[in-house]
């Protein structure tokens, strides 16, 4: 039976860093101690709109990436489009500002323990944490070859440093803005032949995760996906996340994404269920 992340906890965190990288707001929370706890692929829940928010639910946001800095101490970094009210809101606040933050939540990126082939594949702010995840696996002596896709350049996420952590950095738009014109999907087959790519590990739009695992369902890669399922309460209570997994008997079991995930083997996500009820569509 699946959990909460056993290192969570509620804290009031400053915020000491937000400034705008293209489309997207780059802000850096002081979260003290906790940075170790986070690993690549958990996310933060915050508490949005003030102490007399009418905004109820917590927003998740995944986690970018964790530093020790000398002048904050532990600080945890997010990428955030300002999308609705909520993320608007936390876009808004300024320096000094303190909010109320649950983390780390969710499973994180599992790490080989081989120094293998990876692919890491992020389309629009869903490369955020893929950053994070490459120093990791450099320094298990991995190769990482990155691709970065979306729709326009503007919502391309691709800061210098991030740049140094991978072997190549490729990038797609669908309009042709920035990079090859085409979809971050189009070279994958391709590359995981010419390079032996042993793991894809990816996360943006739930389409691009499909398209991934259906390019990889024939192929001996791993396909490690970040899903982002809308989610209400974030810790497993209300079951808003839930998608359909295939089981080794052949059954079909609803995980909650935020506590099963949100990483998970994209082989095992029915992803054409996805949004609807596997038992009256079987
Ligand atoms: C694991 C994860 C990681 C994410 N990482 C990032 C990131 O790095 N950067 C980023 O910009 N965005 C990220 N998102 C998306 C981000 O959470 C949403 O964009 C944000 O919640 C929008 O909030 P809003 O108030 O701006 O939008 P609104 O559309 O006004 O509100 C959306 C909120 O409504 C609630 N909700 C949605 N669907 C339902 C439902 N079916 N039932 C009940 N409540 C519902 C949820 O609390 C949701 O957060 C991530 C989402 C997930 C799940
Ligand atoms: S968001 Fe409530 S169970 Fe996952």
């Amino acid at each position: 039976m699946s959990t909460i992340n056993r290192n969570a906890a509620q804290l009031r965190a400053t915020i000491v860093g937000n400034k705008l990288v293209g489309q997207y707001h780059q802000i850096l929370i002081s979260v003290g101690d906790l940075v170790d706890k986070c690993k690549p692929g958990n996310f933060v829940a915050i508490s949005v709109g003030g102490d007399s928010s009418k905004m109820i639910l917590r927003r998740a946001f995944a986690i970018s990436r964790v530093a020790q800095s000398t002048s904050f101490g532990g600080t945890m970094e997010l990428i955030v489009a300002p999308h609705g009210q909520g993320s608007k809101w936390l876009c808004a606040q300024p320096e000094g500002a303190v909010i109320d933050l649950v983390a780390p939540l969710g499973s994180a990126f599992g790490i080989p323990t081989e120094p293998v082939q990876v692919l890491l594949v992020g389309g629009g702010y869903g490369s955020a944490p893929l950053f994070g995840l490459a120093e990791v696996l450099k320094s298990r002596g991995c190769k990482v070859d990155m691709l970065l896709g979306a729709s326009t350049a503007g919502k391309i996420y691709a800061p210098m440093e991030g740049k140094r952590s991978v072997n190549s950095l490729r990038i797609y738009t669908e309009d042709g803005s920035m990079g090859i014109a085409g979809k971050v999907t189009d070279p994958i087959s391709q590359l995981i032949s010419d390079l032996d790519v042993a793991v894809i590990y990816s996360c943006g739009p739930m389409g691009m995760l499909a398209a991934i695992s259906a390019i990889t369902a024939d192929k001996d890669v791993v396909h490690q996906c970040a899903v982002e399922e809308s989610m209400a309460c974030g810790i497993g209570i209300c079951m808003t996340c839930v998608l359909p997994v295939r089981n080794e008997d052949n059954s079909i079991s609803m995980l909650r994404s935020c506590i099963d995930g949100p990483v998970m083997d994209g082989s095992n996500v029915l992803w054409d269920l996805v949004g609807k009820n596997p038992t009256v569509t079987q």
